[in-house]
């Protein structure tokens, strides 16, 4: 329950990211041997995989508040449960780093947001390439190798699961990977940082090709995980949203540079601030009243898929008319009905949403039905006037550690019911 209106000030932490962290969590599995991660975020989708990888023999238990240690020294299972799976599409990476583990792997079709036909033709399409056998059930797909084999793989698209997949599954394959045509996000650079430490041979992570040389074997090794860019871009919305004025420390601002650049376009103004040894991003929006006047979601470094929701809802009310092209999944316009029922004018055309502007929102009862809409639909009540509730919340939690306490750090008025 979000009783808007008013703006936001004050200052909170960035959790790590859910992006980064899935994908490292599922490589722990190729090291023999304790994985420690720092930061690792205790949200739903992270709580699944620790129950999967629980379930294929791992030990898994958290030494202090902030660290999380994963022991894969007796993983040898390959059945992937449907139980936890079927909730997350990040169950798919398990492809790639179980096969590089015992060879064969068993899993079923991948849950998750519903924000479009999200296929696996791409991951099925390179694992074949590196000498692995793929059969598909109703409604599991199970995978089996003699040896992977290094490949030379040309994306038709820069699929982040595909090239992280790729990653996994030729880390400890026969020979040298090349992936041309990759995917760039910094999550797929912390994957292979990730990698290197624990003493894989990768190059190029954030460029189009990256090259990984098979080693034998990996060992045990300690990270950190990055903070959560669009957590960190949430609630930069939020405050703008509000024209209000927070600093979010630990941000990741280096990763956010397009999406800066639009807030800044809208009129807020973003800098930095250092205070001890912590680097926050000093996000002033009481200016920020100026629509977009075209946007089109573009992979990295262009601006995320994952923060177009929580735009659209803060263009409601900017002045002027705004279009947004969603390039990456069909299906993300699916809370500008939710958005209609609280006075929006948005008219979608296809892939477009033109965004006409309105002076206010009104507070009603909303359905979230997926992760980053379900933020976005917190950030329309942050800028209604009366109260607005925001049900099936438990999809804001797949992806935030705590949304409520967050706000009300930023002095939100806002509760779960
Ligand atoms: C990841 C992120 C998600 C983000 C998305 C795009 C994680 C856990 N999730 O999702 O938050 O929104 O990147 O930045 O990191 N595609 C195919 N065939 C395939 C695979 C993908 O056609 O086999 C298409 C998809 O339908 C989509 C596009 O490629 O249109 C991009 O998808 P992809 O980059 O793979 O997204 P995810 O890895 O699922």
């Amino acid at each position: 329950m979000v009783c808007g209106g008013r703006p936001l000030y004050g200052e909170t932490r960035i959790q790590g990211s859910k992006n980064a962290a899935l994908p490292i969590l599922a490589a722990t599995v190729l090291v023999k041997g304790k994985t420690r991660l720092y930061r690792c975020p205790k949200i739903l989708d992270i709580i699944y995989m620790l129950h999967i990888l629980r379930e294929i023999g791992c030990t898994v238990f958290w030494e202090d508040e902030d660290v999380l240690v994963i022991d894969a020294a007796d993983c040898d299972g390959y059945e992937i449960a449907e139980q936890y799976a079927g909730k997350m599409r990040s169950s798919i990476i398990l492809l790639g780093s179980v096969l590089g583990r015992n060879g064969r792997v068993q899993v079923p079709y991948p849950g998750g947001c519903i924000i479009g036909k999200r296929p696996i033709d791409m991951h099925i399409a390179a694992l074949q390439t590196m000498n692995v056998h793929i059969e598909t059930h109703e409604k599991t797909l199970s995978a089996q190798t003699s040896g992977l084999t290094g490949a030379t793989l040309d994306l038709a698209l820069p699929s982040v699961g595909t090239t992280e997949n790729i990653i996994l599954a030729a880390v400890t394959a026969r020979g040298r990977t090349r992936i041309n045509g990759a995917a760039r996000e910094p999550e797929i650079a912390a994957l292979c940082d990730y990698l290197n430490h624990a003493g894989a041979r990768i190059t190029g992570a954030g460029t189009e090709t990256i090259e990984i040389n098979g080693v034998r074997r990996l060992q045990q090794t300690t990270y950190e995980i990055p903070a959560d860019r669009i957590v960190a871009g949430t609630y930069s919305l939020a405050t703008v949203a509000t024209r209000g004025s927070t600093i979010l420390y630990d941000a990741p601002i280096h990763q956010m540079d397009a999406f800066i650049k639009i807030i800044q376009s809208m009129g807020a103004r973003v800098s930095r601030i250092r205070h001890a040894d912590r680097i926050g991003l000093v996000i002033d929006a009481e200016q920020a009243v100026h629509a977009v006047e075209y946007l089109e979601t573009k992979e990295y470094p262009g601006f995320p898929t994952d923060l177009q929701s929580q735009l659209m809802t803060v263009l409601t009310t900017a002045d002027g008319t705004s279009r947004i092209l969603e390039t990456i999944f069909e299906e993300r316009y699916k809370i500008v009905g939710e958005l209609q029922k609280m006075g929006a004018h948005i008219t979608i055309q296809d892939r477009e949403a033109v965004i006409e502007s309105v002076p206010r929102l009104q507070g009603t009862t909303l359905q979230a039905s997926e992760l980053r809409g379900g933020a976005a639909l917190v950030i329309a009540g942050l800028m209604a006037q009366q109260t607005t509730i925001v049900e099936n919340a438990h999809f804001i939690k797949r992806g935030h550690e705590d949304i409520v306490k967050d706000l009300k750090e930023l002095s939100a008025s806002i509760k779960y019911l």
